[in-house]
């Protein structure tokens, strides 16, 4: 069965990444490396957690691999490069169905889409919750907003009774006002109210200190 891990020890998957890597270090966080393994560790916790059917977490995980590949021609329109790229590169690889999920996936991923598929909504929910410390570059540090990311030690998704809650633990530097006012963390507000509705969840963040 082809896995994600497949898509790792691919040559031209691995050269892209590090170039992606490489322009991180211009950007203010991780589109490369970094940020497709913390996305597949969140995806997995989310499967675990919330008990997700399983039968869905390799395509899930692939579709994690792959899905800012794009970023190597820049932000801009990168989920459809992704998407591009994607769709060559899995052409032989997996079954007509859980390919098409797969690539739908990748090409909405920037959005938060209430019809999505159960792969969809949890790729874009790991695509967000992955804002710690460690997906923050140098860049990032003076950027209003995304340096409250270097006071963020971890984000977990927990399920505690009928709730979906983010617990998300900060140091006493974080300005959670600041952080509030940030275009992304409504994203992943979007993102988290999608996933936990389609779960029948309640969804709740909650901040706590370090
Ligand atoms: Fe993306
Ligand atoms: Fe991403």
């Amino acid at each position: 069965m082809f896995t994600y891990k497949d898509v790792f020890n691919d040559k031209t998957i691995k050269e892209i990444l590090s170039k992606i890597d490489y322009n991180d270090r211009q950007r203010i966080c991780s589109h490369g490396t970094r940020h497709a393994y913390s996305c597949i560790r969140i995806a997995k916790t989310l499967f675990d957690e919330f008990k997700i059917n399983p039968i869905y977490l390799q395509e899930t995980l692939i579709a994690c691999s792959l899905h800012d590949i794009g970023n190597l021609g820049g932000k801009h329109n990168h989920a459809k490069r992704s998407f591009k790229f994607a769709r060559i590169f899995l052409k032989d690889k997996l079954l007509k169905a859980p390919k098409k999920r797969i690539l739908t996936a990748i090409k909405n991923h920037s959005k938060t889409r209430k019809n999505a598929s159960i792969i969809e909504k949890v790729l874009v929910c790991s695509d967000k919750l992955d804002m710690s410390k460690t997906r923050l570059m140098p860049n990032g540090n003076s950027f209003n907003g995304m340096r409250q990311s270097a006071f963020i030690e971890e984000i977990k998704p927990i399920r505690k009774l009928d709730y979906f809650i983010v617990e998300i633990i900060v140091t006493n530097q974080f300005n959670i006002n600041e952080w509030n006012s940030y275009y992304f963390t409504k994203k992943i507000v979007k993102a988290v109210n999608n996933l936990a509705k389609t779960l029948g969840l309640k969804p709740k963040i909650e901040y706590k200190k370090a």
